[in-house]
């Protein structure tokens, strides 16, 4: 039972026990008394869980400069993992750093469409590295670099997927329209993620420990990933933190204070759309977020008027439609981008409203708007799709 049902039962039962108190006539004022306790107990947590969700801090990014993750313990070593992985690593919940939840499920029987359900992947990138496929599709990349060469353990598998999320697309999974030639994963050790590699071998260590698996040590760790990444763009440990390129930190809830162009990044938007003018170059889950253009466009189609009539979208000016696509993606999917097996959802998550304050998303609005075809094109994005 989550908080508002516990809250509504609470207030419920409050009332049950208050017009009872008041038919029956012995001990009606303590029966009257507990059932307004309840009342006001329960009314205040239902008023608590209208107020944005305080979710305190990101995990503090993991300084791994000071780190020897050789020597660490597999434990350790994989707690380290989860904390780069979720937002809240012990309900495995929320994006950390890595931003991998962002596209990919973790728990087994998970839906998750936008990626691979991760539940299982030890032993299934051995698998498929022997499948057919891993040798005979063709993608836009043909190795993670020049004489790199591919996979040939599960380990090298998990390493080639995030150093060079291209060199194999899992069929089905590929950039909308790219016939599966290109992934939509970002490079893992480039910004703006740019997971060193330190970091790596520690989320690698928790895709095999949490199933019980034992994971390979940390130097067959590396040495996968050296195999896949030259010297030159292997990120330093720490240096992360020092650019504060991608890593979500400092408290979840941003502000009016701070610059729409880091918001994009702080909230994992690059990783699902390109944005004009930011960081945001690479993203390719969502649409081309040039929204000078596409708002005024969006509202006033018919498919958008039908969800109005329908009572899910109420978005009068293109401010309110950029507005209303942060807080609530179901009220109106852009055609093409909702989930396969289940239509009414937008691959886009919906807990955004918790993260950020209203001006927030006010300021980011605007700065949206102030996107348009122009400047995507100028920055190079041709607008596929939507
Ligand atoms: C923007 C969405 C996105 C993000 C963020 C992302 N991935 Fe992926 N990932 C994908 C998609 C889509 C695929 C399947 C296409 C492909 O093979 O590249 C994939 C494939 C994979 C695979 C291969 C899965 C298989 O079944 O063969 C692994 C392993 C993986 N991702 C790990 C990660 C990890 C770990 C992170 C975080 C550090 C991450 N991904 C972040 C979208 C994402
Ligand atoms: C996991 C991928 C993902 C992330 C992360 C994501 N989006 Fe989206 N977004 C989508 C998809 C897919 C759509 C299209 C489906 C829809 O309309 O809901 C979309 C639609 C939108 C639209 C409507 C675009 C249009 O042209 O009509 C806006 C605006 C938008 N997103 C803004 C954002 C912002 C701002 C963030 C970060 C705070 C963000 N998105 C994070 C996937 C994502």
């Amino acid at each position: 039972m989550d908080k508002l049902t516990f809250a509504l039962s609470l207030l419920g039962i409050a009332i049950a026990i208050m017009v009872l108190g008041s038919k029956i006539k012995t001990g009606k004022s303590l029966v009257f008394t507990i059932g307004f306790f309840m009342l006001v107990t329960g009314g205040f947590a239902s008023y608590a869980n209208w107020l944005p969700q305080t979710r305190g801090e990101v995990p503090a990014a993991v300084d791994t400069s000071s780190i020897n993750v050789d020597t660490l313990s597999t434990d350790k070593l994989a707690d380290m993992g989860a904390k780069i992985i979720f937002d809240d690593a012990a309900a495995m919940k929320g994006a950390g750093k890595g931003q991998c939840p962002l596209c990919h499920g973790f728990k087994a029987g998970e839906l998750s469409e936008r990626a691979p359900n991760l539940a299982g992947i030890p032993t299934r990138a051995g698998a498929r590295i022997k499948a057919d496929v891993y040798k005979t599709q063709v993608t836009g990349v043909k190795e993670a670099c020049s004489g790199c060469g591919r996979a040939t353990t599960a380990i090298e598998y998990i390493a080639e997927s995030h150093s060079c999320p291209t060199c194999f697309v899992v069929p089905g999974f590929g950039v909308k329209g790219s016939n599966d030639k290109e992934s939509p994963m970002p490079v893992i050790h480039k910004a703006p993620i740019e997971l060193s590699i330190d970091e790596l071998i520690a989320v690698d260590t928790w895709l095999f420990a949490r199933e019980g698996a034992t994971p390979p040590s940390p130097k067959d760790i590396r040495a996968a990933y050296e195999k896949f990444i030259p010297e030159a763009d292997r990120p330093k440990p720490g240096k992360t933190e020092e650019a504060g390129a991608g890593a979500p930190k400092g408290p979840v809830i941003l502000s009016g204070a701070d610059k729409p162009q880091d918001i994009v990044v702080k909230m994992g938007c690059i990783a699902c759309h390109k944005i004009p003018t930011t960081a945001g170059k690479f993203g390719a889950v969502g649409p081309v977020l040039m929204e000078g253009t596409n708002a005024k466009k969006r509202i006033s189609s018919p498919e958008y008027q039908a969800r109005v009539k329908a009572g899910k979208a109420r978005a009068m000016t293109p401010k309110e439609y950029i507005m209303e696509s942060i807080t609530d993606p179901n009220a109106f999917i852009v055609s093409g981008f909702a989930q396969k097996a289940n239509p009414g959802e937008s691959l886009m998550p919906k807990d955004f409203a918790n993260k950020m304050t209203y001006s927030a998303i006010s300021n980011l609005a605007d700065f949206l708007l102030s996107l348009d075809a122009a400047a995507a094109k100028k920055d190079g994005m041709l607008p596929a799709g939507g």
